[in-house]
């Protein structure tokens, strides 16, 4: 769909052209373009700042139908996430008109100061992750995604980068795989349902499935995870990915939350908090997707994915406030609050993980806390790790994929506040404060000696309105993330 090309906009047809251009400095070098932004900065009504945009039809010495000159602002505001969100709004208004394709009229690296690679990635991400439409449950859409989107640019660039483009279009794909997982209502994803869900997506792939059931999870004692699913009729179940390409020597473990919906269980959530938790399997989504990405981008390291999948219910048969449980790893817990179900299916998907895998790290993904998201807002995910190395691999992953992480604190004293006066532990603080800490803090006992990351990313994993390259809901956050990092480990 996404596709490199050069044109002659004087001799071939081109029906869509988006132009970006600076208000500061011209960014491209082509003369037909060249002519075309000329033309719109003699206009009064185009400056060229950000969201800018004038629209030149058929204009003469071209074979171009439509050109639009769209403003990025001034030239230091032109970074990778600029050329992301134009790409991504331009995409999304191509697809409102009903348009079949378009061509995004690529920046001279030089003019903008950035790596070529940079830029084709970028507006390639944008526009890629753009062309998605949850449409399956709306029986009347009548928009559809484009068919291609091509960058357009010199023959020297075509030649010089003939790979990128499908490794960007498999990595969005990715994301747009768990943005579909996110937004599927939680009656068609009960926790089988989506793990058959996960299977299918990468039959195609080279990846070894296991799906333990609630007989396994019994038999094996998984007592805190069987615990969260206890309240719901809808089995449970802990569903391993493997990615084990030849040659490889190191292990990497991803262990991601999967609770289909979070109604909090006995301690029910208040009216406003439950209609965006069917997201709360965002974190197994991610993981899953970012599997099935792997098996096709290949790299050489062994990737075990771990999705611990239950539906957390109030019923006569859920967990009490006050039950003290099992978990895998032998210690008790008592259950403070059956609303902190995430970190007890994370600590038996981990310890099983652990003990199974013997992975070199271990990284779990999860829509954890909402004091993550008091914390940090809506846009950027918390990462905990005692392995400072680990935690600036993963920042630093996220500054190039924009999905963002800031790192909290682990304070040793902090985990005064999960002593419970009956069992080993309890699920919650003994207060509300640093919740997104605490919880962190619950995860990483069962971590033992293996470098651990937390990623809470309850906040960036799903908004309610769309933005320039997400539509109204899941984001996908995550894939692009842990595949950027696992390649670098
Ligand atoms: N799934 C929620 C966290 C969440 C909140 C995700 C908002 C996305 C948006 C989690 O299971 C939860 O309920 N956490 C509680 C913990 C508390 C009971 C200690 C919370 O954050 O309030
Ligand atoms: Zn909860
Ligand atoms: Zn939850």
């Amino acid at each position: 769909m996404l596709q490199l090309k050069s044109v002659d906009l004087k001799k071939e047809t081109v029906e869509t052209l988006i132009i970006p251009v600076c208000e500061d400095k011209e960014i491209h070098q082509e003369k037909t373009i060249e002519a075309l932004v000329k033309k719109a900065q003699a206009l009064e009504e185009f400056k060229g700042s950000a969201k800018d945009g004038v629209t030149f039809y058929s204009p003469a010495g071209t074979k171009v139908t439509r050109a639009t000159i769209l403003g990025l602002g001034k030239l230091e505001k032109v970074d990778p996430e600029a050329l992301r969100s134009m790409a991504g709004e331009a995409v999304k208004d191509a697809i409102k008109k009903g348009f079949a394709q378009v061509y995004i009229a690529v920046p001279t690296a030089k003019s903008v100061g950035l790596e070529m690679a940079l830029i084709l990635e970028a507006l390639g991400e944008g526009a890629v992750l753009s062309n998605h439409l949850f449409s399956r449950y709306k029986k009347d859409e009548k928009l559809k995604p484009l068919k291609k989107i091509f960058l357009l640019t010199d023959a020297a660039t075509v030649k010089g980068h003939s790979k990128s483009c499908t490794r960007i279009e498999t990595i969005c794909r990715g994301t747009l795989l768990a943005r579909e997982w996110v937004n599927i209502p939680p009656n068609d994803k009960p926790p089988m349902q989506f793990a058959k869900a996960i299977t299918l997506a990468a039959a195609k792939q080279n990846l070894k499935i296991t799906v333990l059931d609630e007989k396994a999870l019994k038999q094996k004692k998984f007592g805190a995870m069987l615990a969260v699913a206890a309240g719901s009729r809808n089995k449970p179940c802990l569903m391993v990915m493997e990615y084990r390409p030849r040659g490889a020597k190191k292990t990497i473990a991803l262990v991601g939350k999967g609770v289909t919906f979070d109604s909090g269980g006995i301690n029910l959530k208040p009216s406003g908090s439950l209609d965006t938790m069917k997201s709360d399997m965002s974190g197994a989504a991610a993981v899953a997707a970012t599997l099935i990405t792997l098996a096709k981008l290949k790299p050489k390291i062994n990737v075990v994915g771990l999705l611990p999948i239950v539906e957390n219910m109030p019923s006569g048969t859920a967990a009490r406030p006050g039950d003290i449980v099992q978990s895998y790893a032998g210690k008790t817990i008592e259950i403070g609050n059956t609303d902190a179900e995430g970190r007890l299916i994370l600590i038996d998907a981990i310890a099983y993980a652990i003990k199974t895998y013997k992975p070199e790290t271990l990284i779990d993904l999860a829509t954890l806390t909402g004091a993550c998201i008091v914390a940090l807002g809506e846009k950027i995910a918390g990462i905990f790790s005692f392995d400072d190395k680990l935690a600036e691999t993963i920042i630093a992953s996220g500054k190039k994929t924009y999905e963002r992480c800031w790192r909290l604190p682990l304070p040793e004293d902090y985990k005064e506040e999960l002593k419970s006066d009956f069992a080993d532990l309890k699920n919650i603080g003994s207060t509300r404060w640093g919740g997104a800490i605490t919880a962190a803090l619950f995860i990483g006992g069962f971590a033992e000696n293996t470098p651990w990351a937390h990623i809470d990313i309850a906040g960036p994993s799903y908004r309610k309105k769309e933005s320039a390259y997400s539509g109204a809901g899941a984001t996908g956050f995550g894939v692009r993330l842990l595949c950027d990092m696992i390649e670098k480990l």
